[in-house]
């Protein structure tokens, strides 16, 4: 990580930014640099050196067979609208749901047993990819919005929407690997940050916590309650350790479509007064970030890193609100559901 000699004088206008994100200087951390609000990275003393993610070699589209059922974008792109909130009213759609979430659950648990330093992220969508096949799944992120990838991988100062490449980790890493799969009409979404090898105890406590930051926010979620709540709780527990909570990008309703109505934010903001209802299912899944809230998007239009390069971690679940409390859908069946009331 650069320090001082990367100043304002060095940079020109036109020029890349020192960030590496591949925008212009301009229209990328000159403002920053100049009003100050967000701090260049420098190197604390007592902190250990850790390399600046970068933009790596993207593999070519892996195939899914015609057998396989596909969604509406899968050949254009463009995801058609799905009306509304998804609410599931029947035992079928509920079990299309549940057996859904209980697929990505295995897809991710399966990612996240291979993750180790030495491993890029392109094998470890590879490993995804298959997942989702052996399943009778379709990777949901494949050509959404022209993603190129069955697998999202968030490196350190990568908040959310890495692209796998021929990036290789190293101990002391955190990768957030997000899995969505759909499969019998719906989909199922869910992620985990976790440390290559061996981290310090400041980034087992970030990821620590934003782990506790999705489970305080599932807590909150009951019928006739409000999505408002759920946000109120993750910055709460956040902003106790001195963290922040990324604002751009929310949890969404999901179901026959991958992002639906709601938005649901993970910090507090009194207009979410959207009440959940029971059979609705959404997602919430915090962003957690040492630093600055802010983030600068790469020009792959995708990579959204920390505007300070200070490390972010995620975790997600997809929820169903029911009559007495809220299901975590994307935990295994055999594990306890800790809020169903
Ligand atoms: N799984 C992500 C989410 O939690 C969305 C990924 S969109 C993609 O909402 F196109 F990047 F895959
Ligand atoms: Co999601
Ligand atoms: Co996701």
């Amino acid at each position: 990580m650069t320090g001082p000699e990367r100043s304002l004088t060095k940079t020109r206008p036109n020029e890349p930014c020192w960030c590496g994100s591949g925008r212009k200087y301009k229209r990328c951390h000159r403002a920053m640099d100049q009003a100050r609000s967000v701090r260049a990275p420098t190197r604390r003393s007592d902190q250990p050196e850790r390399r600046r993610i970068q933009k790596g070699v993207v593999g070519p589209r892996r195939a899914v067979p015609e057998t396989i059922p596909r969604p509406d974008y899968a050949e254009t792109s463009i995801p058609k609208r799905h009306a509304g909130r998804h609410v599931v009213r029947n035992d079928d759609a509920r079990e299309r749901m549940e057996k859904a979430c209980w697929a990505a659950r295995e897809v991710l648990d399966t990612v996240l047993a291979a993750v180790r330093p030495g491993i890029t992220t392109d094998e470890l969508d590879a490993i995804a990819h298959e997942e989702y096949l052996r399943r009778g799944g379709y990777p949901s992120p494949l050509n959404y919005h022209g993603y190129p990838k069955s697998l999202c991988t968030s490196v350190n100062e990568v908040i959310c929407h890495g692209i796998p490449d021929d990036t290789v980790l190293e101990t002391g890493d955190i990768v957030n690997c997000d899995v969505t799969i759909y499969l019998n009409g719906v989909h199922g979404d869910c992620s985990e940050t976790v440390v290559v090898g061996e981290a310090d105890p400041r980034t087992q406590q970030l990821v620590a916590v934003t782990r506790e930051c999705l489970l305080r926010g599932i807590e909150t979620v009951r019928p006739g309650g409000k999505i408002r709540e759920i946000g109120r709780a993750i910055e709460a527990h956040a902003t106790r350790f001195g963290y922040s909570v990324v604002r751009s990008f929310v949890g969404h309703g999901i179901g026959p479509g991958f992002h639906m109505d709601p938005q649901v934010p993970h910090y507090y903001d009194a207009q979410f007064r959207d009440e959940i209802v029971p059979g609705m299912t959404f997602t919430i899944e915090p962003m957690i970030n040492l630093g600055t809230w802010r983030h600068v998007m790469w020009d792959d239009d995708w990579t959204a890193v920390t505007a300070d390069l200070q490390l972010s971690a995620q975790f997600e679940h997809t929820v169903l609100c029911t009559d007495r409390g809220v299901r975590i859908l994307t935990q295994s069946p055999d594990q306890e559901q800790p809020f169903e009331g």
